[in-house]
């Protein structure tokens, strides 16, 4: 594919929760779009989506939806990119792929622009975007393993319903609306209620215990950062808050690294908000970080139950870094580096 003035661009989900912030982000970042091409199931199709002034209407996924796509932004579930992603890269097609069906690809770049940009140009037609647990903690933590090299990663995650989808928002809100009406919640997309209340449980569990969203954070973690020797223990949790993801982090440095250097690295690094200031009850939250787009850090406290350790509280919008910022960053990525498009 040559390098063009405008892109034609498909977005494969166009009416969900990641992707609806995928075309504001794409308009709101001036992407060189000449045509978008919004895409979704036969149940949204003939909807309306509005982009740059225009409603653009939503087109039901099919084979020959790819015809002069020049990058398609998948964002509708890991069956829909198993089955569709090779057929758009069949038809010319760039994929940023939003689910987890490509990401542990050998072949596919797992990339997160901060940390491993130079990654995306080995794509060979699919890139994959990682998971949103994943790109808050490798943004906030690769500068320190850089300096220090981290050798353990012991994480708890509080992750937003939005991480589920738009069904799972409109789930909170029913029941919490109930429950505040004394009625009893009525659990749909989750197992229990979410309303006041936290599940230890974010996607299937495994035989050994631990969940596949634990096990995505272990993996993924490894790939980004390049460096399979780091170990990652995981525990993640819902929590019902709308939008944004946080994290209880403890990290074990091979080299000793104060609370006051890492502020300082974390103040310099890419994509982070160092914020920072317990005695001003200054700490990331997720009322104040959700539609922003950095990865804001705070809580920074030496472990000194360790030789080398360090706390930090970490909070990320995870509709925007934690998928669709990322995603289009990747895009921004790939035509800054023409020749790596296909
Ligand atoms: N939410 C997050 O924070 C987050 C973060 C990272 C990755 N992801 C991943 O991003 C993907 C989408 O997540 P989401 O939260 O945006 O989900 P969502 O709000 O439930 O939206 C799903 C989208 O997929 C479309 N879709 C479903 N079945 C389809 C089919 N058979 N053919 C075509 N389109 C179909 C839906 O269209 P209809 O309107 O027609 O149903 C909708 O547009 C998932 O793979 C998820 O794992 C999400």
């Amino acid at each position: 594919m040559k390098h063009k003035e405008l892109y034609t661009v498909a977005v494969v989900g166009a009416t969900g929760a990641v992707a609806t912030e995928m075309i504001e982000i794409l308009e709101e970042r001036k992407f060189p779009v000449g045509a978008l091409v919004p895409l979704a199931s036969a149940r949204s199709a003939g909807d309306t989506v509005s982009f740059q002034g225009q409603d653009l209407t939503v087109q039901e996924l099919a084979e020959h939806s790819f015809a002069r796509v020049d990058i398609a932004l998948f964002s509708a579930g890991a069956e829909i990119s198993r089955k569709f992603a090779p057929i758009a890269v069949k038809a010319g097609a760039v994929v940023i792929d939003n689910s987890a069906a490509w990401r542990m690809d050998k072949t596919v770049p797992l990339s997160v622009p901060e940390v491993n940009k130079a990654d995306i140009a080995k794509h060979q037609g699919i890139i994959a975007n990682p998971n949103c647990s994943t790109i808050q903690l490798v943004v906030a933590l690769k500068p320190l393993h850089t300096v220090a090299h981290i050798k353990r990663i012991v994480v708890t995650t509080f992750q937003s319903v939005s991480g589920t989808g738009k069904e799972a928002m409109d789930e909170l809100l029913e029941e919490s609306r109930d429950l505040l009406s004394f009625k009893e919640a009525s659990p749909n997309v989750y197992p229990y209620q979410i309303a006041f209340n936290c599940l230890p449980h974010i996607d299937d569990f495994l035989p050994t215990g631990y969940t596949k969203e634990e096990m995505k954070m272990l993996n993924e973690t490894r790939k980004i950062m390049g460096d399979d020797s780091i170990h990652v223990t995981a525990t993640t949790v819902r929590v019902p808050v709308y939008v944004c993801h946080s994290e209880s982090v403890n990290i074990e440095t091979q080299n000793k690294l104060t609370a006051d250097e890492a502020r300082a690295l974390l103040a310099e690094a890419p994509g982070v908000m160092l914020y920072d200031d317990p005695a001003h009850k200054i700490y990331p939250m997720p009322i104040d970080v959700a539609g922003k787009d950095d990865v804001y850090v705070g809580r920074i406290r030496e472990d000194d139950s360790i030789a080398n350790g360090l706390n930090l509280w970490i909070v990320a919008d995870n509709l925007r870094k934690g998928a669709a910022l990322n995603a289009i960053q990747i895009a921004e990525a790939l035509i800054a580096g023409r020749s790596s498009l296909n």
